[in-house]
C-alpha cells in the first residue's frame, strides 16, 4: 500500500472534535449533551450581513483579487482606524478564516525545523498548523495560579536559539480567556526587537474584552512596524464562523509581499462571504454592547458556580469566551470520554474539551478542561450542575 507523509501521521488530531464520536453514540441513546466544548458562538450572525448576501444581484460567482476585494480591504483599514490601529487597505490580506492566515504566516516566515515559541495553554490548532509547515513550536508554560498571565519574559529569552523566528501570543487567549496588558505587551515587543524576530498576535477575540479593561494591539505598539503581524478574523466578532473569512495584517512590506504569493496560490477568498464580510463592518455598536453584556453574564455565572465545587480551580478571564477549570480527577481525556460515555444526570451530560491537547508539553494539564460559554446563561447553570454530579460520581 502506497504510504501517507510522516507529517500526516504526526498531524494532532483535533482536542475538540476528537470526542465527537462518543458525543454521537451518547446522542443515539437518548441523552441530551450540553456542549461546552466548542468555540461556536449561538450569538445571532448581524441581519446587515445576512441581507448583503440575499440582496446581491451577481450573476456569475467570480474569484476576487487574491489579497481581497479592494472595497471590502479599505473598509478593513477604516475599522482598525476606529480601533486605534493605523493600518491601509495594502497593509492587509484576506483569508479563508484566520486559519489560513496562520498558514500564511507561519508560511511566509518560517523553514522546516524553525521554532515558534509560544505560551501554553495556546489554541490547539497551532500545534497544527505547526505540524503541516514542518515548523517546531517551543512552549514557555503560563499557570493557572498566575491567571495565564505572561510568563516572565526571562523564561521566553532562555530559549530563543538561532533557530528561533517569531513569538506568538493569542491575546485574549483562547483557551485561557486572559488578556495581555499594555505593559505585557511591551515587554514582548522589547525582546522581539532585541532578537529581531516576527511578534504574531491572534486578535480574533478583540472585541470581547471585559470589566472595563481596553484591548492593546501589538499594531498600537510604536516601533514593532517590522515585527508584528496580526491574525484575524469575523468568525467570532459577528457569529460568522462559516463564512470562511479572516485577515493578515502587517506593516512590514516584505512580508506582505511574501503572504501575497500564498494568497495567490490559493487564487482568492471566498467572494459570497467577502460580500456579508463588508456588510458586517456596517454592524451597529448597541450589537456589540448587548454581545458583550450577554458575556460577561455568562461568564460571572460559569465562574462563581464552577467555584463553589469542591476540588475545582479556575482562572477569571477577561476576554474570549472561554475558562480553563482544573478538576480534582487524574485524566481529564478519560472523565471527558466517560461523562459521554457512562454518566447522565436526569437523562443529560455534557461535552467538555480535555485541556491536555491545548499543551506541548507533555503531560501537562491532564487534569484541566477547556470550558467555552456559548449556551445561555440556564443552560450553563445546568451545566455546572450537572459537572458537580459528575464529579461525585466518578472514580479514576
Ligand atoms: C484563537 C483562534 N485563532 C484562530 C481561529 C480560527 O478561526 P477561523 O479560521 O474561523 O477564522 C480560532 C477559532 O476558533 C481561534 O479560537
Amino acid at each position: 500500500m502506497p504510504k501517507i507523509s510522516n507529517k500526516g501521521i504526526h498531524m494532532p488530531e483535533s482536542p475538540i472534535r476528537k470526542l465527537v464520536p462518543y458525543a454521537e453514540a451518547a446522542q443515539k441513546k437518548g441523552k441530551n449533551i450540553y456542549y461546552l466544548n466548542i468555540g461556536q458562538p449561538d450569538i445571532k450572525t448581524p441581519k446587515i450581513a445576512l441581507d448583503a448576501v440575499k440582496k446581491s444581484t451577481i450573476d456569475i460567482l467570480a474569484y476576487s483579487r487574491s489579497e481581497g476585494s479592494e472595497t471590502y480591504r479599505i473598509k478593513i483599514a477604516e475599522y482598525y482606524k476606529r480601533n486605534h490601529i493605523n493600518v491601509t487597505h495594502n497593509d492587509i490580506i484576506v483569508t479563508t478564516g484566520g486559519s489560513e492566515a496562520l498558514l500564511f504566516a507561519f508560511g511566509s516566515i518560517m523553514d522546516e525545523h524553525d521554532e515558534i515559541i509560544i505560551p501554553e495553554p495556546f489554541y490547539a490548532n497551532y500545534n497544527g498548523f505547526s505540524t503541516s509547515s514542518g515548523i517546531n513550536v517551543v512552549p514557555v508554560i503560563s499557570k493557572i495560579e498566575d491567571n495565564f498571565a505572561l510568563p516572565p519574559i526571562e523564561e521566553f529569552e532562555k530559549l530563543i536559539t538561532p533557530k528561533t523566528k517569531a513569538i506568538l501570543i493569542c491575546n485574549p487567549g483562547n483557551p485561557t480567556g486572559y488578556l495581555y496588558s499594555k505593559e505585557e505587551i511591551k515587554q514582548l515587543a522589547a525582546i522581539v526587537k532585541k532578537h529581531d524576530l516576527f511578534l504574531i498576535a491572534d486578535e480574533v477575540y478583540r472585541e470581547f474584552v471585559y470589566d472595563g479593561i481596553e484591548h492593546y494591539s501589538i499594531l498600537q505598539e510604536p516601533g514593532l512596524e517590522e515585527h508584528a503581524i496580526v491574525i484575524d478574523s469575523v468568525s467570532k466578532r459577528y457569529s460568522m464562523c462559516g463564512a470562511r473569512i479572516g485577515y493578515l495584517v502587517s506593516k512590514n512590506k516584505e512580508f506582505i509581499k511574501t503572504a501575497l504569493k500564498f494568497a495567490q496560490a490559493r487564487l482568492s477568498p471566498p467572494s459570497l462571504a467577502q460580500i456579508a464580510s463588508e456588510a458586517a463592518l456596517d454592524t451597529p455598536q448597541s450589537y456589540f454592547d448587548d454581545v458583550k453584556q450577554e458575556y460577561v453574564k455568562r461568564r460571572n455565572v460559569l465562574i462563581e458556580e464552577l467555584k463553589k465545587i469542591e476540588g475545582v480551580k479556575v482562572a477569571k478571564p477577561n476576554g474570549a469566551f472561554y475558562c480553563i477549570a482544573e478538576l480534582p480527577v487524574k485524566n481529564s481525556d478519560d472523565f471527558a470520554k466517560w461523562l459521554l460515555e457512562s454518566f447522565d444526570y436526569n437523562n443529560d451530560t455534557v461535552m467538555v474539551a480535555p485541556a491536555a491537547g491545548f499543551y506541548s508539553t507533555p503531560g501537562v494539564g491532564l487534569n484541566q478542561i477547556r470550558i467555552a460559554y456559548v449556551l445561555n446563561e440556564e443552560s450553563l447553570r445546568t451545566s455546572v450542575k450537572i459537572l458537580k454530579e459528575a464529579l461525585k460520581a466518578y472514580k479514576d
